[in-house]
């Protein structure tokens, strides 16, 4: 099996790309100067209208702390029925690596450029986030869990309302030994067009 992670070039890389586990992943995060790269890569997608239709929330230190007190009262609210250890699970949910970053979309309806394909664009940034920060040596893992998708949560990050989280971009060392996973074999997806 190759090397997984394998920076030695972009298409070593590319080839064997692999996320890690953000429930196996610790310090360190990426330094200032890793993030500002991270960033610096990630607005380069390719962006329809040039809108810039993403922004980022940044989670570190106490920050993450804070932000957990808020998913633990809301997890209480929605869920009274589940125990304490639930709790702390959700209380603990950013505290697994020392940074993560929110990718926000902020997609609007425009005369001319989609509504989907200014999302696409914040998905572009998630996936150029994980291999930029892979390429700096880091653990990366790109997560949604309930709180993307719950309004009073988005309420707790300051989401407009035609705002959309992307993904929380996990980042930090990871603790194990990585594995891979199957992948689909390219040619199984692989039809040629001719005419109907
Ligand atoms: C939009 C999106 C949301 C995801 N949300 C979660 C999640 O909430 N929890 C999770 O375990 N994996 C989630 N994943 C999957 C992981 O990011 C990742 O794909 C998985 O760990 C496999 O690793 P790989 O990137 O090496 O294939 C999500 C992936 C995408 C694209």
């Amino acid at each position: 099996m190759p090397v997984l992670n394998d920076i030695s070039s972009i298409r070593s890389l590319l080839a064997s790309r692999r996320s890690a586990s953000a429930k196996a992943m610790g310090a360190p995060g990426p330094t200032p100067a890793q993030l500002s790269e991270i960033l610096a890569a990630a607005v380069r997608v390719p962006d329809h209208g040039k809108l810039t239709p993403w922004r980022f929330i940044l989670f570190e230190g106490e920050a993450r702390r804070r932000f957990g007190d808020s998913l633990r009262r809301r997890w209480r609210e929605l869920h009274p029925e589940h125990g304490e250890d639930s709790l702390i699970a959700m209380h603990g949910l950013l505290l697994r690596t020392p940074t993560v970053v929110a990718v926000i979309s902020t997609a609007r309806e425009h005369p001319k450029i989609p509504l989907w394909e200014q999302q696409l664009s914040a998905g572009a940034v998630c996936q150029t986030m994980l291999i930029a920060a892979t390429a700096v040596g880091l653990a990366c893992q790109w997560m949604t869990d309930w709180m993307a998708y719950d309004p009073g949560m988005a309420r707790v990050m300051g989401l407009a309302p035609h705002e959309k989280v992307a993904g929380f971009i996990y980042l930090g060392t990871s603790t194990v030994p990585l594995e891979d996973r199957p992948r689909p074999d390219p040619q199984s997806l692989l039809t040629r067009w001719g005419p109907p």
